[in-house]
């Protein structure tokens, strides 16, 4: 076997806490566009080099909400995968049920107390011990644009919510679809949350999503958001119903539409098909101040057999080294949890996301994303989106979105 070597411990010296298991994992993850199954191939070969046997449980649906219905119906049935994708608060609800493993032998060897933010070493823990493997840090409030669409409008990336909707109208003028958008609700609360920040501001995101604040929740702000969104309803085309994120962004690129809002593993889908950032396609974050961010981990649950032990401390050992998370996020769109890996290989989308989180750090404006399952337990997340997408999908008005908000709010809590 081979010994890579990660700071002051090795894999193979991981490993050998759970004697001399062959390391064994099956993998639950959500990763199945073209840019995702190149990054997760990362970890896969990792994996396989320190002679792991990987078997991959890939449940389809971006924003993971079929692979936690998938999770749910196989640790009920008493067979929980080896490692899963998992993040947010949904971590500490899965180790209140008591079905994680206790991974902290691998973080305090590893010293991930030290080379992650605070931040993100949070969702880490349960309880005082590690539960969790953090494998980037995703940025949701982003735009993208195909480069030439908006050249051949004379139409630059817009900075307030006024300046999208007139580059829409005039995109929608000459026939192109302004906003890519798929019809699935956790990407309408993708894009709700970006108007959110923009319109309500980093104290009012912070006050809705994450204190749940009735008084925010029903404010006039808040209607203001339900109000874009009914503006952007009217810029996604007929056909949106149902469609999956990545094929939202085959448009932005093929040119059919001009934008999409989505979280940057948009961008993995660009690099994954060859396109150049600055060239063939631009980044931007939303209008408005505030960084949303996503944090990819994997969490170990409670299996029996010690080549399965020896695959988990592998897999969070691996997942946390500093060429997984260099070589993954260049693939990803993401960029590295840990602070000290170098940038030097990443695009400019990637640099300006990591400023921006480090500013929004400093200003008190990075903020866990709602809709990507950073910010609230699962019970108050699902019905702030089930109002976001009922809304988006009828004639609803602003004012009822927002009764209906406080209402699902309160009932679910
Ligand atoms: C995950 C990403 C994933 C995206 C689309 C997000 O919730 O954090 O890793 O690429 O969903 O499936």
């Amino acid at each position: 076997m081979k010994s890579v070597f990660f700071g002051a411990v090795s894999a193979t010296a991981l490993i050998a806490s759970v004697g001399h298991a062959e390391p064994q994992a099956e993998v639950l993850h959500w990763w199945t566009s073209g840019g995702e199954a190149k990054s997760v191939a990362v970890l896969q070969e990792e994996f396989a080099a320190q002679g792991g046997t990987w078997t991959d449980m890939p449940v389809a649906g971006g924003g993971g909400d079929a692979a936690m219905t998938a999770l749910r119906a196989r640790v009920l049935s008493g067979n929980a995968p080896t490692a899963v994708q998992l993040k947010g608060p949904a971590i500490q609800e899965w180790y209140e049920e008591g079905v994680l493993a206790d991974i902290s032998a691998v973080a305090e060897a590893q010293g991930w107390a030290d080379v992650l933010p605070a931040s993100i070493a949070g969702h880490m823990q349960c309880e005082g011990t590690w539960c969790a493997a953090p494998v980037n840090v995703h940025r949701v409030d982003w735009i993208w644009a195909n480069a030439d669409v908006l050249e051949a409008n004379g139409i630059e990336m817009p900075n307030t919510w006024d300046e999208f909707n007139a580059a829409a109208e005039k995109l929608q003028a000459a026939g192109i679809i302004p906003l890519a958008h798929g019809g699935q609700s956790w990407q309408d609360a993708t894009v709700f949350e970006a108007v959110a920040l923009g319109v309500l501001g980093a104290d009012g995101f912070r006050k809705a999503f994450v204190d749940l604040d009735m008084d925010t929740l029903k404010s006039d702000e808040m209607k203001a958001v339900f109000d874009q969104m009914r503006t952007m309803r009217g810029y996604v085309d007929d056909n949106f119903s149902g469609r999956d994120w990545n094929l939202a962004t085959a448009m932005v690129m093929n040119g059919e539409a001009a934008f999409q809002i989505m979280g940057d593993w948009a961008k993995g889908e660009f690099m994954a098909a060859g396109k150049v950032p600055g060239e063939d396609f631009l980044c931007a974050s939303v209008p408005g101040d505030g960084f949303l961010y996503n944090v990819d981990s994997f969490a170990m649950f409670t299996v029996d057999g010690d080549d399965k032990k020896a695959g988990q401390d592998l897999l969070a050992e691996l997942i946390v080294g500093q060429n997984f998370q260099k070589v993954f996020n260049l693939n990803k769109g993401s960029i590295p949890a840990r602070t000290d890996v170098s940038l030097d290989e990443f695009d400019s989308c990637a640099h300006l996301s990591a400023k921006d989180m480090t500013e929004s750090s400093d200003n008190g404006s990075l903020l866990p994303s709602y809709a990507h399952g950073m910010a609230l337990r699962g019970a108050q997340a699902g019905a702030i989106t089930d109002v976001v997408t009922a809304h988006f999908n009828s004639d609803m008005s602003s004012d009822d979105a927002v009764n209906m908000l406080v209402d699902a709010v309160t009932n679910s809590m």
